[in-house]
């Protein structure tokens, strides 16, 4: 295929060498004009491993070449390849002026063209921006989006340092576009990959590569907090991260990925608390470790500002130990969200079958009477006089007969733990999804 890369920055450069090496034909564009006079003579924009040898055998095979002209790049080429610079403005928010230009200059360049055109956006941008950017080029060109061009979402996420190597082997390649069309011409051109190529809705596409770089700082400074207490207490803080890493079934695993309801029972709130109480105890400011607690109440006062939110006051609680399968409510978050409810004059009446049953054999019994006597009062033995009462169900765990519930169309049905078969539900409502 013949592709033009907008932007011969980091992505671009190790686009044009990589896909170049694949046996395709790439033209760059870029207003910077040492950037183009590089690469017209064989030479590499960025400092970067392996990447002089390949910029200089496309070049030696007449694979590669760059241009101003951006007219000329996209009348011969058969996609264009969005790699230009997305910063952030004085105020933090993204600049997306690079790329609006691009689209304008992509636009008036399809006005000429007569063959479907495929716009990729490899730069990062916040989800909308597919759609503004079809609007643009629709507006320059003339043209018609999914018809006579179409734009794909397609995050990179090669790091620098390492840029060629997570090119050729990307953990997974992301493909958003309201086009079908172009999503075959993707998957042609991405089709030695060696890794998954997922199709997603294009926001998804778009807002991923900001979750994973959050989520990459995210880990970057928990494994540096760590290091810090463990420094002041003598211990290897190497040796802790290697053996956390070591358990992929709850650390490095999709385990706790799913948003969901607030995290609780008797172990999360209660070793989170020691260690931060350890870490002040050192005198050590540990913010991140400090705001997980904060962040779990937030999600709690979600739950009952939507709760708040239907106006009604019967509210059925379903699911009162901290989850499925289990009569553990120490600690359960929806114990507190109940007493907050009761607090504002709703009236609660709560079913669980595994609490209901250890209050009947007496397991749990003290707990209930003694620790929670208001809950006793609430407790139902039977869901079906809880479905027949209430007018808002708040759903806080994933019992498989809660996935069966038979509804009236005026009842609310707000679901903290996301059951599927819930959500066709009439009056249906997921705490974050
Ligand atoms: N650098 C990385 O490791 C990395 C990794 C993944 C994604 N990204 C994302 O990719 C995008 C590009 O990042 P980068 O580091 O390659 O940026 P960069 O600043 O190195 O390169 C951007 C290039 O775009 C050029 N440019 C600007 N306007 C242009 C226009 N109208 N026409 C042609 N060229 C134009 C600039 O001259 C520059 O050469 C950003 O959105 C970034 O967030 C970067």
């Amino acid at each position: 295929m013949i592709i033009s890369i907008f932007g011969l920055g980091y992505v671009g450069c190790v686009g044009m060498g990589c896909m170049a090496q694949s046996g395709h034909t790439v033209i760059g564009v870029d207003v910077a004009p040492e950037k183009v006079e590089r690469i017209n003579s064989g030479k590499a924009t960025i400092v970067e491993k392996d990447i002089d040898e390949l910029i200089a055998n496309a070049h030696a095979l007449k694979l590669i070449r760059a241009t101003h002209d951006y007219k000329e790049a996209v009348l011969h080429s058969d996609i264009s390849f969005l790699c230009v610079g997305t910063p952030s403005t004085d105020k933090g928010h993204l600049n997306l002026d690079y790329i609006y230009q691009t689209a304008k200059e992509i636009g008036e360049a399809l006005e000429e063209k007569s063959t479907f055109h495929v716009v990729v956006i490899r730069s990062t941008v916040l989800p909308g921006t597919n759609d503004k950017l079809s609007a643009i080029i629709e507006k320059f060109s003339g043209k018609v989006r999914d018809i006579d061009f179409a734009v794909v979402s397609n995050p990179e996420f090669l790091r620098e340092g390492t840029a060629v190597a997570d090119y050729m082997n990307p953990p997974l390649t992301v493909l958003g576009s309201s086009c079908s069309k172009a999503i075959h011409i993707m998957q042609e051109l991405y089709k030695n990959t060696n890794s998954p190529i997922e199709v997603v809705a294009v926001e998804v596409a778009e807002l991923i590569k900001y979750v994973n770089n959050s989520y990459h700082a995210l880990k970057v400074v928990f494994a540096n907090e760590v290091g810090s207490v463990c420094k002041q207490l003598g211990v290897d803080s190497h040796e802790v991260m290697r053996i956390f890493c070591m358990d992929k079934q709850l650390n490095i695993s999709p385990y706790y990925f799913k948003p969901g309801f607030a995290y609780g029972g008797s172990c999360l709130p209660k070793d989170l608390k020691a260690l931060n109480t350890l870490a002040h105890d050192l005198y050590m400011e540990t913010p991140v470790l400090n705001a997980i607690d904060d962040s779990n109440v937030k999600h709690l006062n979600r739950v009952v500002q939507m709760i708040e939110h239907t106006q009604k006051r019967k509210i059925g609680v379903l699911g009162l130990s901290f989850k499925a399968g289990t009569d553990d409510m120490r600690n359960s978050p929806i114990v507190s969200i109940i007493e907050n409810l009761s607090g504002k004059g709703c009236e609660v009446r709560i079913y669980d079958k595994n609490v209901a049953l250890s209050r009947l054999i007496g397991k749990n019994k003290s707990v209930i009477t003694e620790k929670l006597p208001h809950l006793n009062s609430m407790l139902q033995d039977s869901l079906h006089s809880v479905l027949a009462w209430a007018e808002v169900l708040v759903v806080a765990n994933k019992e498989d007969e809660f996935k069966t519930l038979v509804l009236s169309d005026n009842q609310i049905v707000i679901d903290l733990v996301r059951i599927p078969e819930l959500e066709k539900q009439k009056n249906y409502k997921g705490l974050c999804w």
